[in-house]
């Protein structure tokens, strides 16, 4: 789907000028759910699904946007109206134009562009079609008018569009599995030293490829997509960011990375936030544990029981599941999965279920049976494998 999007950037001369096109995919968190804002350790793969992102220079001064989602539908910013234009623009279009006015902020004047997207990630679910869309308008933009800039530097954009111009308070998770994801591995990424925000650091640092070629060992990643929409810029996501940092001031430390073992939180005296840190403490030492098995060559099957117990984790001590999400966690392991849990911000959204592939044709129909009994909406499933990073498309 994405072949040949490694290497230079792909640009092609087109009547109307030069012509950029990159495809940025979205991901799952293999483990390491809500540690990037603590500076903690993520574990993402990249999914096979993709948001292409097509840029062309136009000799006007705006923006032109339009996305194969919303077929007749051109929404027009003046590039020196970028500010203004932020309420009177639909959702999609906010994220296009983020980009463009984190460009600003960085001194990269972008000229009028029309700008295509066509995403293939779901929205809603949980599996970053957020970041796979600005991720992919920023390698297109880069393309055209800042080639000097590296993907560390795209990622610091991305995250900007989404914190500063959308209003989403997203760490640096999402933006980094989709520009730094390989086929067949998991990212281990330490964001304290990865660096957060402009200049923080460099693709390299606090950054390892972790074999996680699950097609080689007969298995797969099964999502479930429980069909119930969350959203990261309302009012969840935000309270637990907040009560996160109430947790780290009341233990005196600067993030709850420095916090070294669940036995320091019981220090804290609210109930609520304790279970908070708690969380973010031992789902550090879950992401440590999968990496060091991975690393070690272990068999993935083995790290399925750490998965379901991070579930637990983000149910009971961070509160972000769902019912339907538990549902769908247990309704996959009665089925044979070697483990499973919620992904992304939660609230809603998607599981995974670390299945053999040959299995996850019963799987699938078994989680997807258990959760209509249960008065849910029937989910919508499928298989992937870890894939390739955002690049360019020749
Ligand atoms: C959302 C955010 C990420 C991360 C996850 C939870 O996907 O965008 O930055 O915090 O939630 O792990």
């Amino acid at each position: 789907m994405t072949g040949g999007r490694s290497g230079a950037a792909g640009r092609v001369r087109a009547q109307n000028g030069p012509v950029n096109t990159w495809a940025a995919p979205g991901r799952v968190t293999v483990i390491g759910e809500h540690t990037d804002y603590n500076a903690g350790f993520v574990l993402p793969v990249a999914l096979p699904l993709v948001t292409r992102c097509t840029v062309r220079r136009t000799g006007e001064p705006v923006a032109r946007m339009v996305s194969a989602q919303r077929p007749g539908e051109t929404v027009t910013v003046a590039l020196a109206g970028l500010a203004e234009a932020r309420e009177r623009i639909p959702g999609w279009a906010r994220y296009v134009a983020g980009v463009i006015d984190a460009f600003a902020a960085r001194g990269i004047a972008v000229p009028g562009v029309r700008i295509e997207v066509d995403g293939a990630v779901p929205i809603g679910a949980g599996l970053s079609s957020s970041a796979a869309l600005t991720c992919a308008v920023a390698g297109a933009v880069r393309d055209l008018c800042a080639p000097e800039l590296d993907r560390r530097a795209l990622i610091d954009i991305a995250v900007a569009a989404e914190n500063h111009y959308v209003g989403a308070p997203t760490g640096v998770l999402d933006q980094a599995a989709s520009l730094l994801c390989t086929a067949g591995h998991a990212l281990f990424l330490d964001v304290r030293q990865f660096g957060a925000g402009p200049g923080g650091g460099s693709a390299e640092a606090g950054c390892a490829q972790i074999p996680f070629d699950l097609a080689a060992a007969g298995l797969v990643l099964l999502v479930v997509d429980t069909g119930q929409p969350h959203e990261n810029a309302a009012g969840g996501y935000a309270r637990r960011r907040a009560e996160c940092e109430a947790a780290a001031r009341e233990l005196g430390v600067r993030s709850l990375r420095e916090i070294a073992g669940p036995a320091q939180v019981t220090r804290i005296g609210d109930p609520v936030l304790r279970r908070r840190a708690r969380h973010v403490v031992t789902e550090n030492a879950r992401v440590a544990a999968v990496a060091a098995r991975l690393r070690a060559g272990a068999d993935p099957r083995e790290i399925g029981p750490i998965l379901t117990e991070g579930h637990a984790s983000l149910r009971d001590d961070f509160e972000v599941s769902t019912p339907a999400l538990d549902e769908a966690v247990d309704a996959a392991i009665a089925a044979g999965a070697y483990g499973a849990r919620m992904v992304g911000g939660g609230f809603g959204g998607s599981a995974i279920a670390l299945v053999d592939r040959a299995r996850a044709a019963a799987v699938a129909p078994a989680v997807g049976q258990r959760l209509t009994a249960a008065g849910h909406p029937r989910p919508r499933t499928f298989a992937v494998v870890p894939s390739a990073g955002a690049g360019p498309v020749r």
